[in-house]
């Protein structure tokens, strides 16, 4: 299944523009927000899935995918800068919010400012605060990559100039061996090291230890949020994962209201790349479930 099936469409959105793929009429909407160094691409899959059942917009970040690159510093706060404004532009009301990686961060953040807003929350592979360097990945070679992407000279270099995190994040956090077209769709929004910015920000803005503080404390925050909100929530997760391990997935799960859990099967970071006919077909049957008794609870 390519993208070029969706219809893609592009707003105004502060001072630059936003680019998104848009499928399906019927139903609540579904906003697909993905992480870094992603695009709206990596729900290609899932979305034929879901567009029966929801409209489904899957918004490319700025700075990612075919959005604008305007002259900011990408931090996790600019970002919630642009996806505000955008559903604000978009109007988008009663949303499933459907979130991997970065855009866990997102969906937390916006569930809880605006809980009133969110139908359901499915999420995977989620950002949290970690309180040590041993709590972030399953592989300590990762770690010691985020490590030097955190270190002033070493990172530049690594994301920037080599383009680590398209080149082996990315495919090292795949089980299966993407194909050179699908690597091609993940590179080409970041040709030149300048373009490159946001992906090496991210890393950066991860709650490690406490640092970066403000996204430590607002990550804190918008958990303890998510622990008091009462919407349905779906938490996939794979084996050995990559933020999440499975003895992790279930614990989380089981502290909050509502939340189902679904074991993938092996799989790592991306888990849309590996799994996304299950996911799409999980979404398709738990999306008009919340929907309908999201109604009744209304009526
Ligand atoms: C991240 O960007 O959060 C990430 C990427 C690959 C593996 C784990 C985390």
């Amino acid at each position: 299944m390519t993208e070029q099936q969706f219809e893609r469409h592009e707003v105004a959105v502060l001072d630059s523009t936003m680019s998104y793929v848009e499928a399906g009429k019927a139903g609540p909407t579904v906003l697909f927000l993905h992480g870094n160094p992603t695009s709206s691409y990596i729900w290609r899959n899932i979305i034929p899935h879901v567009s029966p059942v929801g409209r489904c917009i899957a918004p490319d970040l700025i700075g990612y995918g075919q959005s604008g690159k305007p002259d900011i510093g990408y931090r996790f706060f600019d970002q919630v800068r642009y996806l505000d404004a955008f559903i604000e532009r978009m109007n988008l009301d009663d949303i499933v919010l459907v979130a991997q990686d970065w855009g866990t961060a997102l969906a937390f953040h916006f569930a809880a400012r605006r809980p009133q807003r969110v139908l359901g929350l499915a999420f995977m592979e989620f950002i949290q605060p970690f309180a040590r360097w041993e709590d972030f990945h399953q592989r300590p070679q990762a770690r010691d990559l985020f490590r030097a992407f955190r270190t002033p000279g070493q990172g530049d270099k690594l994301v920037l100039d080599d383009n680590i995190f398209i080149e082996r994040v990315l495919p090292n956090s795949v089980l299966r061996t993407m194909t050179e077209d699908e690597m091609d769709a993940y590179r080409a929004p970041f040709p030149m090291a300048e373009t490159r910015k946001p992906i090496l920000a991210l890393p950066n803005d991860m709650p490690i230890e406490g640092k970066p503080a403000d996204v430590a404390a607002i990550s804190a925050h918008d958990h303890r949020a998510l622990r008091a909100s009462s919407f349905p929530k779906l938490l996939f997760h794979g084996d050995p994962g990559a933020l999440v391990s499975p003895e992790e997935a279930r614990i989380f799960a089981a502290r909050l209201t509502n939340c189902d859990v679904i074991n993938l099967g092996a799989g790592a970071h991306y888990l849309q790349e590996d799994h996304a006919d299950a996911i799409g077909a999980a979404l398709q049957d738990w999306i008009p479930a919340i929907a309908k008794s999201h109604e009744l609870e209304r009526a």
